[in-house]
């Protein structure tokens, strides 16, 4: 047994050890006996074979096991391999790790620096890089239910960023089914930084329940274009200092800067429309809209998949991409197209503001015409340049 001192560990649990393959991380166990005081042994070594029985003995004997910090992105890449580990427990250390990095940035005194900003997107980027691993695969309604098993934070923000970063995934990968892994992570990280800007929105406003009056919600719709600038402050830094990461920060930034604009035009910050907004961030504001409403939260009851589906096709043409939406309904495994729609969302729910009770209204309205909007359609996907960008609203 090897002593250690003066280095930092994560804990893992027992259940979350890659088991039956070369170990590529070393296990460490607190074997003090007093609180006050920690004594990390190393308990199996990078190289070794795991059995189960090894692990039910550190049970026995042992609170929690540990790993080197230092070694954490070794044992994040097994974790993620291994196959012993379900799915929910995979994505749960994943988010966890995201969250700890999106903490950095939403309880800071919200005037941090550009380099916290650039170690949490960094942080951020290796956690989406694991969940795409995790599931790219997944169908919508997978991810529902695995999102449904994950425990919840305090700050509503963290898990719906979480959530929507999930989503986007799922809904690129069903769009584009080549899609790389780099694009896909790409998406990711968008959705994990969509509503970047509301750390600088006062977080009473960010959880107020009720409906927010004229002045509190013209606060809130400040956050896209905050969020965009903090990005591209990002971007002048790097540019400043000549460092070319491998993140593509100007497409980001536009996912945060566009997630509210509205296909048909009616959106904001600028009223872009159509393909005007970024295609990633097209989809991103539907993963927005489908979690903002399937969600529970502590203001409102949770729609199920169906209605959800039901209410958005509402939005399909006006406040949502038809084309990407009509994907998104192919991804969810559910039997909403035969039923007839009876429920539509207030024109204007915006998913970024509070409702006690979601504005839900009788379909009033006949059905909207949606070979309009044909697949096939060229240059589907594609992204117009806005350096043409209209002025902020
Ligand atoms: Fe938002
Ligand atoms: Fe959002």
């Amino acid at each position: 047994m090897t002593e250690v001192k003066s280095v930092s560990f994560f804990s893992i649990g027992f259940e979350l050890v890659t088991l039956n393959e070369f170990l590529t991380y070393d296990l460490y166990v607190n074997s003090s006996t007093s609180e006050k005081r920690e004594h990390f042994v190393k308990v199996f070594a990078t190289g070794g074979i795991l059995e189960k029985d090894d692990v039910e003995n550190f049970r026995k004997k042992y609170f929690q096991l540990y790993v080197l910090e230092s070694q954490r992105d070794q044992y994040l890449l097994s974790l993620v391999k291994s196959k012993n580990v379900s799915v929910e427990k995979k994505t749960e250390v994943i988010k966890n790790g995201a969250i700890k990095y999106l903490d950095t940035l939403f309880s800071s005194d919200k005037s941090f620096t550009t380099e916290v900003l650039g170690k949490a997107i960094e942080g951020c980027r290796e956690s989406v890089e694991y969940m795409v691993d995790i599931i790219q695969d997944h169908k919508i309604t997978d991810i529902q239910n695995l999102i449904g098993n994950l425990s919840f934070h305090d700050f509503y923000t963290y898990d719906h960023s979480v959530n929507v970063s999930m989503y986007s995934i799922s809904i690129y990968k069903a769009l584009r089914p080549t899609v790389t892994k780099g694009e896909l992570s790409l998406i990711g990280l968008g959705g994990l930084l969509h509503d970047l800007g509301k750390l600088k929105i006062p977080t009473e406003l960010i959880n107020k329940s009720g409906k927010l009056d004229e002045s509190e919600y013209k606060e809130i719709m400040k956050h896209p274009a905050l969020g965009r600038d903090l990005i591209e402050q990002e971007i002048i830094k790097k540019r400043n200092t000549h460092i070319s990461g491998d993140v593509d920060f100007e497409t980001i930034a536009r996912i945060a800067g566009e997630h509210h604009e509205s296909y048909d035009g009616t959106g904001y910050p600028i009223g872009l429309k159509d393909r005007e907004i970024h295609v990633l961030a097209r989809i991103v504001a539907i993963a927005d809209f489908f979690d903002a409403i399937t969600t529970k939260r502590s203001y409102h009851e949770a729609l199920d998949t169906d209605a959800a589906v039901e209410v958005m096709g509402r939005c399909s043409g006006k406040k949502l991409d038809p084309m990407i939406f009509d994907v998104f309904v192919e991804n969810t495994t559910r039997l909403v197209r035969k039923r007839n729609v009876t429920m539509e969302l207030a024109g204007d729910f915006d998913p970024s503001q509070p409702h006690d009770v979601l504005p839900l209204e009788r379909v009033k309205a006949t059905k909207m015409n949606l070979d309009l909007f044909k697949k096939d359609d060229k240059g589907f996907g594609e992204v117009k340049k806005t350096s043409e960008k209209k002025n902020a609203a």
